[in-house]
């Protein structure tokens, strides 16, 4: 079985655009490889992070993808600070890593540029997340298009290392999801409905409660026709509002236009937010089970203990011929 790799980093709430987009496809995956998840809490403090709320939010999430429908026995679940092979074979790549091809990644080179006061860690960011990727032989590594440079980055300084001292690291592939549903801001549906918008009537978030989604939805900015059909370009609004009920419902486009024909906005907009409603409360009933569990560190423990193991057979293999040690 080939293996995928991933890592949702900590920087921000889960909402139901992360569901629909991005949690829903690992769903999919988790039944086609053997699949590794992680929680890459080192790279969310290449940028400022409040302590308390960063420790609180690791675990949130693992219990929030948990609750979606991340199965933990399908899935290796584990955090990125608890194995420390990480960050040291993050430190050798460093030393074969070049100045200009790390500072050619758009990350660094976007904050950079407008003069923003970035850290060594965001410079190196890509370095660690390709030591994340090497150390357990992934074959694909699912992430978003913003992400490719990275894993391209990863697989040059796999080739490097591998052409110096022979054969070690696997070259990953990114795996970009052609046409996972993108959610978008329900008050600007030009934008995608994103985790660290300012302005929270947009976006729905995974543990809002029931009254607050039903406000956002029934407000959801529209258009001034009245009839419901999908067109992105001239109804932005209501064709998010239907490729949400879409996806949740698992049914096709076609089947939702087809089911509110005779329908008005009002009627369309309660029923997306019925449906919405029924969904998050399934997934926080579950997430309220878990979130204070011994389940949850049971499942990080063994998912730390499994993966410093692997972890700890690729480090030697290369401390062994970078000519480290006794
Ligand atoms: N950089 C990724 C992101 O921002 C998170 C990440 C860190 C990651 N390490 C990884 C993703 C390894 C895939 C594989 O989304």
């Amino acid at each position: 079985m080939k293996r995928i790799l991933t890592g949702l980093k900590p920087s921000g709430e889960l909402t139901l655009g992360s569901l629909i987009g991005g949690i829903k496809q690992s769903i999919k995956y988790q039944n086609e490889y053997e699949s590794f998840m992680f929680v890459p809490d080192l790279h969310a403090i290449t940028v400022p992070q409040d302590a308390k709320i960063l420790k609180e939010r690791i675990k949130k999430n693992v219990a929030l993808y948990i609750a979606c429908g991340i199965d933990p026995k399908k899935n290796i679940i584990y955090i990125q600070s608890e194995n420390l092979y990480h960050t040291n074979l993050s430190w050798i790549l460093e030393c074969n890593t070049y100045m200009g091809e790390a500072s050619r990644m758009t990350q660094f080179k976007d904050k950079s540029s407008k003069g923003e006061n970035v850290s060594v860690g965001l410079f190196t960011y890509p370095i660690l997340m390709a030591s994340d990727i090497l150390l357990y032989d992934a074959d694909y590594v699912p992430t978003g298009i913003d992400q490719k440079q990275h894993v391209e980055l990863c697989r040059d300084l796999a080739t490097r290392f591998n052409n110096k001292y022979g054969y070690t690291f696997k070259l990953p592939e990114p795996m970009i999801p052609e046409t996972g549903a993108k959610i978008m801001d329900l008050q600007d549906p030009s934008k995608k409905m994103s985790k660290s918008e300012e302005n929270p009537k947009g976006v729905i978030l995974l543990l809002d409660d029931e009254k607050a989604i039903r406000k956002k939805i029934m407000s959801a900015v529209t258009d001034s026709d009245t009839k419901v059909y999908y067109d992105p370009e001239n109804k932005p609004g209501i064709s998010n509002l239907i490729t949400i009920y879409a996806s949740l419902k698992e049914i096709n486009i076609k089947e939702v236009e087809k089911e509110f024909i005779n329908s008005n906005y009002g009627t369309f907009k309660k029923a997306v937010a019925d449906l919405v409603v029924e969904k998050l409360t399934d997934i926080q009933n579950k997430y309220n089970k878990l979130i204070n569990s011994k389940e949850i560190d049971d499942i990080l423990d063994k998912g730390r203990d499994i993966t410093n193991k692997i972890a700890r057979e690729k480090y030697e293999e290369v401390v062994k011929k970078v000519g480290l040690g006794r």
